[in-house]
């Protein structure tokens, strides 16, 4: 089960998952998006791919999810669905961020406890959540979004701790900067960025082998320079770079509802 397999990264591993010949479904809001990769997948591939189209926002959507999935021998779930928030976190609007913390965490955490219980039960299973280069500081112009990927990369360091002894595998996906829906839906501005394609690959490649993975050159890179920093540095210097990327609001005379493409 793969949610935002819509586009970017969801997608992406969605794509490397029929590859395989695993049988999917696939989550995310926009239905003709999932349908049409559906009858992609299942003409190319010959899996079965089911959609389930819901807003991961509303608090009933999970339990939803979950019951459509009962009767199905599940065995991964990509909890990828997700998105960002960029500039002051007082100049935007209040419900944006409380939903994306109901989309980024809530809906993790939701899925996670029923889908992780059925993996225990079973002894066999994965879990890939979607955690960030900006989950390991505070990062000004993103405090929210920055935050929220703090809360999915502590979460899945303690599952998997938790979990392996059950024989199911948890890995963190911690990318920089990918191209993908992501950059207009946050109002960024990423001058280099990996493909959806590559973080799905590595991610998928450190399932059962490590418990955080930093998919991309770029992330690597950049991982390796702020390591050694103290943590008050890192986010000051991970400010300077989101005050790059979000530069042009300033330029657009934007004061208002920063972050919402
Ligand atoms: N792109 C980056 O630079 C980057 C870096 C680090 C981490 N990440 C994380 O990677 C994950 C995937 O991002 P991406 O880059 O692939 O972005 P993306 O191309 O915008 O894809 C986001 C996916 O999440 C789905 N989604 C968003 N809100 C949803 C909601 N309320 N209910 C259900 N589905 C929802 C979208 O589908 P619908 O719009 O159809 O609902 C889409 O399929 C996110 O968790 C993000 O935080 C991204």
């Amino acid at each position: 089960m793969v949610t935002g397999a819509s586009d970017g990264i969801g997608k992406a591993i969605a794509v490397q998952l029929a590859e395989a010949g695993l049988n999917l479904v696939l989550v995310a809001r926009r239905q003709e998006l999932l349908k049409a990769l559906a009858a992609d997948l299942t003409r190319k591939h010959r899996i079965e791919a089911r959609v389930l189209a819901f807003d991961l926002g509303q608090p009933v959507a999970a339990g939803a999810v979950v019951a459509a999935t009962e009767s199905l021998d599940v065995g991964l779930l990509a909890a990828v669905a997700g998105f960002g928030t960029s500039g002051r976190f007082i100049d935007g609007p209040l419900d944006r961020e409380l939903d994306m913390i109901d989309v980024n965490c809530r809906a993790v955490v939701d899925l996670s406890h029923h889908f992780a219980r059925r993996f225990a039960a079973q002894q066999r299973g994965g879990l890939i959540l979607m955690s960030s280069l900006l989950a390991f500081q505070g990062v000004p112009r993103a405090a929210n979004y920055a935050a929220t990927k703090a809360f999915v990369q502590t979460f899945a360091e303690a599952l998997r701790l938790e979990l392996s002894p059950c024989g199911v595998d948890v890995v963190a996906s911690a990318p920089g900067p990918v191209r993908s829906g992501f950059e207009a839906r946050a109002n960024m501005r990423m001058s280099a960025a990996a493909e959806p394609e590559v973080v799905a690959r590595q991610t998928l490649a450190a399932l059962g082998r490590q418990t955080t993975v930093r998919p991309g050159l770029l992330s690597k890179f950049l991982e390796a320079s702020l390591v050694p920093l103290p943590r008050g540095l890192r986010s000051r210097i991970m400010g300077v770079v989101m005050g790059g990327m979000t530069r042009h609001q300033n330029d657009n005379g934007e004061k208002q509802d920063r972050g919402f493409a």
